[in-house]
């Protein structure tokens, strides 16, 4: 709820994580979606991103949307995003490990 439209136009990259509520995204981040959707566009076209959730059965719903979400921002999608049956093992963190080095190379690019 403390993230900004500032916030996303200032950073070089994002990472966007949700827990699966009712097979979409929490409310807390959709409404940053919401509040930046009109403002921001123009201005973020092509900016790397990458998702992550959790759900009690996997989380690729909510991967889903956070993809369909940030096609419509124009977001770049940096990597393949990560689904986790709640607490990630060592194996799902390394995962996350990889995804947050090709994040962080996409915006070298
Ligand atoms: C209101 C609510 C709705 C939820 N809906 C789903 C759902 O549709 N699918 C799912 O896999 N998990 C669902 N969950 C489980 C959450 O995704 C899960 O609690 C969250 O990933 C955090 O994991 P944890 O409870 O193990 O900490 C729901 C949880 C809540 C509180």
């Amino acid at each position: 709820m403390d993230a900004t439209l500032e916030d996303l136009l200032g950073c070089d990259a994002i990472a966007f994580g949700s827990a699966d509520y009712f097979s979409y995204i929490s409310g807390a981040l959709k409404d940053f979606f919401d509040r930046t959707y009109y403002p921001s566009q123009g201005q973020v076209t092509g900016k790397p991103y990458a998702a992550f959730a959790t759900g009690g059965s996997g989380g690729e719903k909510a991967l889903e949307v956070l993809d369909r979400i940030c096609g419509s921002f124009k977001f770049k999608k940096a990597v393949e995003g990560v689904a986790v049956v709640g607490a990630p093992s060592p194996e799902v963190l390394a995962k996350c490990n990889d995804v947050g080095k090709k994040l962080a190379n996409a915006v070298a690019k």
